[in-house]
């Protein structure tokens, strides 16, 4: 028997009817090209990402301004919105705990269009972040502001409530990485904050890998450069991708059955309840931490007094984390995930540059039997180093 923490990355496991879904779209011959005929099996599927697109709205408590685009994953969504929202010559402010999701776009914006970043600094250890810094950086030239909702390395969750108060002062556009929240934290688009609210579906929403999407204002549309054009099923005429959401950033033929695949994902977080899971989460990280927290050798990254996602991230002090998590895979057979976490700022704030940690994420299908066999592993495995 395996046991699967590294839900971060990927949910391994999900509900049976995510995979019919897929199954059945494929299987059933009635699933067309959306938006490229009248007929029944094109309308098949133009209404099923319709629909699809208005339950992602009602997940977010999205108010009729918002549209949904689907993408392959938060990395395109996150891209899309970079690279079509920021403008040359702009200074964007964005923080130590992104993913390189962010910070890659970011680069190559500074490094092409001549636009200027800002971190703002986490604290060594817990990876606490200098939120209040943020209005410090604020030139005539901010027009932008970039944040990750949930850390993927310390499961530390940002105070968005601050930062929309800053966004709004300001009027900035703000723009928000839920890769790590969309589906087990509850996240609330209603009061119209934020510009863009990035998300992958093959995480907490427990959808196949290959969906992601955007919720964002729908009157970005005006200003927005599509990071990809190509036939979008109308006004083939046209030069240029037309200028309206969603097709704005829906160039090529859509994943029709991974869309179905998230549909049904997401009802299987709406029976649960998105609050439930979160609990549930939070019931197995802090019952992993107090098993490890006084276990000489270990030590944890991240707030534990604070709201948080269900990551757990810590070392066996001294002992490179890919060479502890070989162990755990080949001695005890839990798969966690090692490293850097492609977050690459947090890792040198927390100040574990040389070794990366141990990252351990859990889902809905973990239990904390399962959590006692980890608290086992890491209890030994701490112990070696002593001896
Ligand atoms: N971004 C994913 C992770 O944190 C892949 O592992």
């Amino acid at each position: 028997m395996s046991i699967y923490f590294d839900n971060a990355a990927t949910t391994a496991k999900k509900p049976k009817e995510v995979a019919e879904a897929v199954y059945q779209t494929l299987l059933s011959g009635e699933y067309g090209n959306p938006a490229r005929g009248s007929h029944d099996y094109s309308l098949n599927s133009f209404r099923t990402v319709a629909a699809v697109r208005e339950q992602i709205k009602e997940l977010v408590s999205a108010p009729a301004t918002y549209e949904v685009v689907f993408t392959n994953n938060a990395s395109t969504s996150l891209n899309m919105m970079l690279k079509g929202l920021i403008k040359p010559n702009a200074h964007v402010i964005t923080t130590s705990w992104e993913h390189n999701a962010v910070l890659r776009p970011l680069y190559q914006l500074v490094a092409t269009q001549n636009v200027t970043l800002d971190i703002i600094e986490s604290d060594e250890i817990t990876g606490h972040l200098r939120v209040s810094d943020i209005e410090d950086k604020i030139t005539d030239e901010t027009t932008t502001i970039v944040v990750d909702h949930g850390s993927n390395v310390t499961g530390n969750i940002i105070d968005l409530e601050e930062i929309k108060e800053i966004a709004q002062k300001y009027k900035l556009t703000l723009i928000v990485d839920g890769s790590q929240t969309m589906g087990q934290y509850p996240i609330s688009l209603a009061d119209g904050v934020i510009d863009a609210f990035c998300f992958t579906g093959h995480k907490s929403l427990y959808g196949p890998t290959g969906t992601g999407g955007i919720c964002l204002k729908r009157e970005l549309e005006k200003e927005l450069v599509p990071l990809l054009t190509g036939g979008d099923g109308m006004q083939s005429f046209s030069k240029t991708q037309p200028q309206e959401l969603p097709v704005l950033l829906e160039a090529g033929t859509m994943n029709v059955a991974g869309i179905r695949g998230l549909s049904a994902g997401i009802d299987y977080v709406n029976s649960l309840g998105v609050a439930s899971i979160h609990e549930h989460l939070l019931n197995l990280s802090n019952h992993f931490v107090s098993g490890i927290k006084d276990l000489s050798n270990v030590q944890l990254y991240g707030q534990f007094n604070a709201k948080r996602c269900g990551v757990v991230s810590l070392n066996i002090i001294g002992i490179d984390s890919a060479t502890v998590s070989d162990c755990l895979w080949e001695d005890y057979g839990i798969a966690i995930r090692p490293g850097y976490h492609c977050a690459p700022l947090m890792h040198e704030a927390l100040g574990t540059k040389e070794h990366g940690t141990l990252r351990f994420s859990f889902s809905s299908f973990n239990t904390l039997e399962e959590v006692d066999i980890a608290i086992n592993a890491i209890s030994e495995l701490s112990k070696e180093v002593d001896e």
